[in-house]
């Protein structure tokens, strides 16, 4: 479990600089640790995510009766198919990782034993309704806690289905194209917006072929998973890019180029946006597949607020809150709707960036489904809290790099749930590491 106890200061800073090579993005680290577990043999993965969301993902694998071996940055996963699981014997504790846990309850909807999965108390307040409705469809015992984690799932034989999500999720796409991997027949899974699509670029990596039809996604029960010939390098974590960049973007004299870092367009689309205001970033791509990859560079930019697309959101979703801090630096108004996910994340984060921005000096409107930022307020530093939510976390340590005064962030160790390495990062950049 993640403590997010401790508080971290903040001093501002006159620019921020530097080059950076960051560990394995989350969402991979997550999917490649889950297929390589399920397909027979042995996966080598380096660069593997050194987020606590990832170390929770290989620690419920281990007490699944997969191989996990740890070596520096690489991981090495012996996996027995899915026929190799077995009863873990205990409560399978997914810490603060949603994705750990929907997933994961997608591959044991269709195993012969009992499992109850859970986490800390941020992740016990996150709904599992979504995951668990087609997961009973399919022909599972899944009962959730009033619609939150523990979540019991007695397995056995499932049938295919074709599912038509209300919402786009990537994790409850992934969850239900797992358990159709253990059904007889095709499952089907369509979202209304195209979530990051990981899951449907990697199992053919493993040897899953997968149909995309549009929005739609399909395979073939009884597909067995086969490790890859080859080591897999997991490139650098999109998310984690996006606030050493903005804060490049927002401090005067600043530059930062990230190198081997995914450009998975389900994921980038914060570039997009920041570039809509008026940022200068360039980007280099150097691998298409089976996840494009390349190295980004974003220096001092004069931003101005904009309206984003509502179809954007699950391409930036995670990256809203960082988002929301180029906006109280960017002259004029930001208008975000059609987010209404985010009050199910890790915190509430709309409320959450509504209440530590305006602490700052941020001009803030919480919509039910967004927020309208009015920018180009000065920011001064403040007690503010990080609300058991890492983005929100290091989204509020950048606004307090530009802001004058020092800014108290309670709570912001969580930022190791994705980014251990952030405040360092951050101490290196304004040149204080
Ligand atoms: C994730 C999907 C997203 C995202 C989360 C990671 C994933 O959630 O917010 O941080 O790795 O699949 P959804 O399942 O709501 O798309």
């Amino acid at each position: 479990m993640v403590s997010c106890a401790a508080d971290v200061e903040i001093q501002p800073a006159p620019s921020f600089r530097g080059r950076f090579r960051l560990s394995g993005d989350k969402s991979l680290s997550h999917r490649l640790a889950l297929f390589a577990a399920l397909a027979h043999g042995r996966t080598r993965l380096d660069n593997f995510g050194t987020s606590a969301d990832n170390a929770s993902t290989l620690a419920c694998l281990q007490a699944l009766g997969a191989g996990v071996h740890r070596e520096g940055g690489a991981v090495e996963v012996e996996g027995r198919g899915f026929e190799g699981l077995r009863d873990p014997g205990a409560d399978l504790d997914c810490g603060n990782s949603g994705s750990t846990l929907r997933m994961l309850a997608g591959v044991l909807a269709g195993r012969p034993f009992r499992s109850v999965l859970t986490g800390d108390a941020s992740l016990r307040r996150r709904p599992v309704e979504r995951v668990a409705l087609p997961l009973r469809l399919m022909g599972a015992r899944a009962e959730s806690t009033d619609g939150r984690p523990p979540l019991v799932i007695e397995g056995g034989p499932l049938r295919a289905i074709r599912y038509d999500q209300k919402i786009a999720s990537a994790q409850v796409k992934t969850a239900v194209l797992l358990a159709g991997l253990q059904a007889e027949g095709r499952t089907t899974v369509s979202e209304p917006e195209l979530s990051r699509d990981h899951t449907e670029r990697l199992l053919p990596v493993f040897g899953v072929p997968v149909l995309r039809e549009g929005l739609a996604v399909s395979l073939d029960g009884g597909a067995r998973l086969r490790a890859p010939a080859e080591r897999l390098e997991v490139p650098g974590d999109a998310s984690s890019a996006a606030f050493l960049l903005v804060a490049a973007l927002v401090l005067p004299d600043s530059e930062v180029r990230v190198e081997n870092v995914l450009l998975n367009a389900t994921r980038t689309a914060f570039l997009d946006v920041l570039r809509e205001m008026g940022a200068a970033l360039d980007v280099e791509v150097t691998q298409n597949e089976p996840e494009p990859v390349g190295t980004v560079t974003a220096r001092t930019s004069a931003l101005r607020g904009v309206t984003v697309r509502p179809e954007l959101v699950p391409s930036l979703i995670d990256e809203v809150p960082i988002l929301a801090v180029a906006a109280a630096r960017a002259e004029g108004t930001f208008r975000l709707t059609g987010a209404a996910e985010l009050r199910v994340k890790e915190s509430d984060r709309l409320a959450a960036l509504a209440e530590g921005l305006s602490r700052l000096g941020a001009s803030v409107e919480e919509l039910p489904d967004g927020l309208v930022i009015q920018g180009g307020r000065p920011l001064r530093g403040a007690e503010v809290r990080a609300h058991d939510d890492h983005r929100i976390a290091m989204s509020l340590a950048v606004a307090g790099l530009c802001a004058s005064g020092v800014t108290r962030i309670e709570g912001a160790e969580c930022a190791s749930v994705s980014f251990p390495e952030f405040y360092g990062y951050l101490a290196q950049g304004t040149g204080r590491g």
